[in-house]
């Protein structure tokens, strides 16, 4: 056993503690992960911090500072790290020292202290690598696009459902409405359905429309992730769901909604190498804050969308039984592979189809047959029929599982049964992937 005098030493203690803990966690040779020892904190001069940590798997990054046995973690070295996340804007901070490991969080302006590990031997590190990667999984957001190139195929519907149902087994769940068409944002209760229902004149139908020009919604969110990483900022743009999609009363889920309206135009994103990246680094800043992020897209490829591809880690792509549906598909695929390509793997993973609207008929059983031969690298998730009690339900803006609650129809219940049974798989293949 190494001499308690060299933990006296913080170069060793980066070399020997900091090093090992985060080459078992996060191997430095592998692409997800970016180190960057004497990191220049911005907005401090030439203050540098130990490490700036990124972790592209888990959307996370964060400082560490280091401390031996001798300087030891003190309240100059809490004040000091607190400082170097303020100016940076940086959410997440770590103080290790041979004896303890202390994680802190910057949020909306306040430093709190997370959580702390007490390090009983530092040459035994399996303990705290387990203790930090309990801290990171808390911390991590499962990102899901819903796409197709198909308009009408049940996007927005499996967009809600699926969000709603994921409240429901208390997760925290974002909504991103990146369709100009907004009919997530107005179904979730945050962009006046029901004024725009009562309006009764052009004059009171205009105005409502106008009330949108100075929201903040998802084109400023994106825009504001080309210069800020300030969660505050991300945050501005952000609403609770509401109406049957408030998950309040529901266990301890919750449903809040990034909205779009009909001023979200691809033109308003200027081209730029980046421009493709800004949804991805604005979710980023809000890692800790949802347990999903699901992404409901337009049917068109535009600039919007490809920002949905680029920040989401999977991507379900929902189609009806019918050819021209079923080509749309290889195209995406291919897209996904691309977006794959660019991004080491990270996003755009082809997460399942699921075959919507579906009729018992010959021809849709013939599809699905094909679909599976000609496509046998992604599978077929759980079907939604069609049923009017789901046109039903999306039409009053309500979950179907709560739409089903009321009237004890079985027709009802089964549809309802359908989003439930897709949620939990799509959990459960998820889980899958990040074990393998
Ligand atoms: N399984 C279903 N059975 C019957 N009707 C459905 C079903 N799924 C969705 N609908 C209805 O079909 C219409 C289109 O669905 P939705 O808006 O979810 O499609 P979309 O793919 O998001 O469309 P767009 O491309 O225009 O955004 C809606 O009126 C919705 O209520
Ligand atoms: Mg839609």
């Amino acid at each position: 056993m190494s001499s308690p005098t060299y933990w006296d030493n913080e170069a060793y203690v980066s070399a020997h503690l900091v090093n090992e803990i985060f080459e078992r966690l996060m191997p430095k040779r592998e692409p997800h992960y970016i180190w960057q020892p004497e990191y220049k904190v911005p907005n401090m001069g030439n203050k540098k911090v130990d490490f700036y940590i990124e972790d592209r798997l888990r959307n996370i990054e964060f400082f560490i500072e280091v401390k031996s046995a001798k300087t030891k973690i003190d309240g100059a070295a809490r004040f000091q790290l607190g400082e170097y996340l303020r100016n940076a804007k940086m959410r997440y901070g770590l103080l290790i020292d041979p004896f303890s490991i202390e994680i802190y969080e910057f949020l909306n302006g306040q430093i709190t202290l997370k959580t702390t590990y007490s390090i009983t031997d530092p040459t035994d590190v399996e303990s705290a690598v387990l203790f930090l990667d309990h801290f990171l999984e808390s911390t991590k957001m499962r990102t899901i696009a819903i796409n197709a190139s198909k308009g009408g195929v049940g996007k927005t519907t499996l967009t809600v459902n699926i969000a709603y149902e994921l409240a429901r087994m208390g997760n925290r769940v974002l909504v991103v409405d990146l369709d100009d068409q907004a009919n997530a944002s107005l179904t979730l209760g945050v962009n006046k359905a029901e004024e725009f229902e009562r309006a009764k004149t052009a004059e009171q139908y205009k105005k409502l429309l106008d009330s949108f020009k100075g929201r903040k919604e998802v084109i400023g969110f994106m825009k504001s992730a080309a210069t800020e990483t300030d969660h505050a900022i991300f945050r501005e743009h952000i609403y609770p769901a509401m109406g049957g999609f408030n998950c309040g009363e529901l266990e301890k889920g919750k449903i809040d909604v990034l909205p779009s309206s009909y001023l979200t135009k691809p033109a308003e994103i200027t081209e730029s190498p980046s421009a493709y990246r800004l949804l991805d680094k604005g979710l980023r800043c809000l890692s800790g804050d949802y347990d999903y992020v699901i992404v409901d897209t337009s049917p068109n490829l535009n600039r919007i969308t490809w920002n949905g591809l680029y920040a989401t880690q999977y991507v379900v792509v929902p189609s009806q039984m019918e050819y021209l549906s079923v080509f749309g598909i290889k195209n995406l695929l291919q897209n996904l592979g691309d977006v794959q390509e660019m991004n080491n793997n990270l996003r755009g993973k082809p997460l399942g189809i699921i075959p919507t609207m579906i009729e018992n008929t010959t021809l849709h059983q013939t599809i699905r047959k094909f679909l599976e031969e000609w496509i046998p690298d992604v599978p077929l998730l759980q079907e939604i029929k069609g049923s009017t009690h789901i046109g039903n339900a999306s039409h009053l803006r309500k979950p179907m599982s709560v739409h089903a609650e009321k009237g004890n129809n079985p027709n009802a219940q089964r549809a309802a049964q359908q989003f439930i049974d897709l949620t939990v798989q799509i959990v459960n293949r998820i889980d899958l992937l990040e074990r393998n």
